[in-house]
């Protein structure tokens, strides 16, 4: 597991070599902070089957070093799960990994207490989607993540082809269409070919962060009286 310091402390690679202008550090200094906002992901799939029905509007969780799509509400889930919070920073190679430069990582919570982050990647062989620390993922597809233009959908090496896949009864994996073949190659190697799946996007939902005490904003005390009059004169209003 990486613990939050080490992550915090990992320095990411542009922008902060000498001779590199105040201006472009300060860029990527925003565009850093852009890319650590946290988030949910949300499964969106279009289709009009039965299949694309229940997967569409699930939401990521992790548990069991896997990545699966459940219910977004916690107490509806038939496995306990917990509910990914991701964002985007610079996945750490390791010497022998660095020529590969897979530029952005997806670390993701993977419990809140302690709060512990792994790394989401897909498996090499499998295509399925995991989550596990450094030394678990490096040899995997741990990136480039990125996202579609707007912002909203969730690529890696380029691509958003994401497939949910029936494994069990409602329970529905991740896997990434690396070979761009509907992951026909991958499931029929692991005789999975009879199971459902259902292509889905997977969309980013920004999620709620308890603001930072310097950027608490109280109103001045007498703007506060005045709210408080108000709303005491509205409630007398049918008495
Ligand atoms: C990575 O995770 C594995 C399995 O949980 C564990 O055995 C190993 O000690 C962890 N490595 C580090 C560097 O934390
Ligand atoms: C990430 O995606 C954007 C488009 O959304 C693209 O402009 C950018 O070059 C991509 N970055 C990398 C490192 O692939």
């Amino acid at each position: 597991m990486i613990g939050l310091l080490t992550l915090t402390s990992i320095p990411t690679v542009t922008g902060v070599a000498f001779g590199v202008s105040e201006q472009r550090k300060s860029n990527q200094r925003k565009e850093d902070a852009r890319r650590m906002v946290k988030f949910h992901i949300d499964a969106v799939c279009d289709g009009d089957t039965d299949d694309d029905r229940d997967v569409n509007g699930r939401r990521v969780v992790v548990r069991n070093d896997k990545v699966y799509l459940d219910d977004p509400d916690p107490r509806k889930r038939s496995v306990p799960s917990f509910t990914s919070l991701a964002f985007y920073i610079e996945y750490p190679e390791l010497e022998e990994t660095k020529h590969l430069d897979r530029g952005l990582g997806l670390p993701t919570y993977v419990s809140a207490n302690p709060p512990l982050l792994n790394w989401i990647y897909a498996d090499v062989d499998t295509h399925e989607l995991k989550y596990g620390n450094r030394t678990q993922s490096v040899e995997h597809v741990v990136g480039p993540w990125n996202w579609t233009e707007d912002e909203k959908v969730i690529m890696l090496e380029e691509s958003i082809s994401f497939y949910a896949v029936e494994e069990g009864e409602g329970e529905w994996a991740l896997y990434f269409d690396r070979d761009g073949d509907e992951l026909s190659s991958v499931l029929e190697e692991q005789s999975m070919l009879d199971n459902a799946f259902v292509p889905v996007n997977l969309v980013r939902r920004i999620a709620e962060e308890p603001p930072a005490p310097t950027q608490q904003q109280k109103p001045p005390p007498q703007q506060q009286q005045q709210s408080q009059g108000q709303s005491s004169g509205s409630d007398r209003q049918n008495g």
